[in-house]
């Protein structure tokens, strides 16, 4: 199919995106991190809110402290089948990311409104690595990062602005073995009334 037309881009990338979990560790231009952030503030939200920060986070060893501390948070938990199955997958939270932009979100009128918001914010960011080649992860997991006695400390470190909490992360790299596949979709949830 030939793809000359922005449009068909688009849906290409959308169908091309997957969530990477093994990074080469080898880190994104900073113009290619400034066009994927860019993507980030341009995303919609609930009466323009706005109401997130995009902190693109380079830096190694913070993100080695910001995993280990999201792995202890897991095995803590009541029920650690969550951290057994890491661990079982090489214990890995970030995946050897080199980068991760952290989304932190405050707290909207209608209460959860913001994390639709934030949901919006890491497609954007996802897409726009697919289509400048960078692979990503949506990291829900994240949030046990920021889970523990460290909450205060690297919401200080990372600059949330008061009252905001951490909403989601994106990891951001070069996969390590490329030509990952997203997802088979299941187009029989799909449905037209006419
Ligand atoms: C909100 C959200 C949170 C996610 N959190 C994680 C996560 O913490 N760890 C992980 O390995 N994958 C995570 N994923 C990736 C999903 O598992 C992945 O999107 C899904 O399996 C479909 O695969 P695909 O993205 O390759 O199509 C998350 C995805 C979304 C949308």
């Amino acid at each position: 199919m030939k793809k000359s037309s922005l449009i068909l881009d688009t849906i290409e990338t959308i169908r091309t995106r997957y969530s990477c979990r093994a990074f080469s560790g080898e880190m994104p231009s900073d113009e290619a991190l400034r066009i994927i952030a860019e993507a980030a503030v341009q995303a919609p939200s609930g009466i323009n809110r706005q109401l997130w920060r995009v902190i693109v986070v380079k830096n190694k060893e913070l993100l080695y402290d910001l995993e280990a501390e999201g792995l202890r948070n897991l095995a803590a938990l009541p029920d650690n089948s969550m951290y057994e199955r890491i661990m079982s997958r090489g214990g890995k939270l970030y995946y050897n990311a080199p980068c991760m932009i952290v989304v932190p979100v405050g707290k909207a009128e209608t209460a959860g409104a913001e994390l639709f918001d934030c949901g919006i914010v890491a497609e954007n960011i996802a897409l726009a690595a697919a289509s400048l080649g960078i692979n990503s992860l949506i990291c829900g997991l994240s949030a046990f990062s920021f889970a523990g006695e460290r909450r205060e400390e690297f919401s200080r470190r990372l600059g949330f602005p008061d009252g905001y909490e951490i909403g989601i992360a994106v990891l951001l790299g070069y996969a390590a073995n490329p030509g990952g596949t997203p997802h088979v979709p299941d187009m029989s949830k799909i449905t037209v009334i006419e």
